[in-house]
């Protein structure tokens, strides 16, 4: 569980590849986070606006605790009220829509850090490029964004193309690879077209809870102390 009062941070979801899970992972994190009690703005970046609508779902259903949310479709207003209104909360999570667009590299300044998925697929892994070039280029202008690549839309099993992906995400030296994955579950992509964290669903779909708490804690744990209730 997070604790409540711990200092702010600015977590981009963000590949140039497009349907890889960064709406699915940025909802589903922003909400875990909620759920632990933390003040966390949901940021949609992305004109397709897919994350405010499953913010807005929850918020119809009346689903405590409902998500603030801002969708942002013009990358200046994003650079804007980011760098206004973060502060307000603990957590920002920032939804970036899948190309290189002015929106991703507004993100990639903003950003402490930028959570990459990444299908485990050759082509994907190859199109990874673009976003450690992305990175590195952004890193030239500010100090300290930490880059993690992880892998979504995993087989399920010991498949081989999993093992495969992860040893070729090594070679991006600018990405640091995380040492969990998330398999292709029906739960993830319904949790998330229903408003719902992970652990709302029922039934819960205990795989998909665990894969989806162990990223949460890959990627806040450096900054905030974690125990366990
Ligand atoms: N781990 C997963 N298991 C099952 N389905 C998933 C998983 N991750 C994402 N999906 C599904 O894959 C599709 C693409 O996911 P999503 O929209 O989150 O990707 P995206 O990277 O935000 O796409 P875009 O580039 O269009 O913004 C959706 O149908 C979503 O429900
Ligand atoms: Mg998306």
């Amino acid at each position: 569980m997070l604790r409540r009062g711990d200092s702010e941070m600015i977590l981009a979801v963000a590949n140039t590849k497009g349907g890889v899970g960064k709406t699915t992972l940025s909802f589903l994190l922003a909400v875990a986070l909620a759920r632990a009690g933390r003040d966390v703005w949901l940021v949609d970046g992305d004109p397709q606006g897919s994350a405010s609508i499953a913010a807005t779902v929850r918020a119809d259903a009346s689903r405590e605790p409902i998500l603030a949310c801002s969708a942002f479709p013009d990358a200046r207003a994003l650079g804007i009220q980011v760098r206004k209104q973060a502060s307000k909360f603990q957590d920002v999570v920032i939804d970036v829509g899948g190309r290189d667009t002015e929106a991703l590299r507004v993100a990639l300044v903003l950003a402490d850090t930028v959570l990459i998925p990444v299908q485990p697929r050759g082509l994907d892994i190859w199109a990874l490029g673009a976003i450690a070039g992305l990175v590195e280029g952004a890193r030239a202008t500010r100090d300290g964004l930490r880059a993690l690549a992880v892998i979504n839309l995993a087989d399920p099993g010991t498949s081989a193309d999993n093992g495969d992906a992860a040893a070729a995400l090594a070679d991006f030296k600018a990405l640091e690879v995380l040492g969990t994955y998330l398999v292709r579950r029906k739960a993830f992509a319904a949790a998330a077209a229903h408003g719902m964290g992970i652990d709302e669903l029922s039934p819960c779909d205990p795989k998909a809870s665990q894969e989806l708490n162990a990223l949460l804690s890959m990627v806040f744990d450096h900054q905030y102390h974690m125990r366990t209730l």
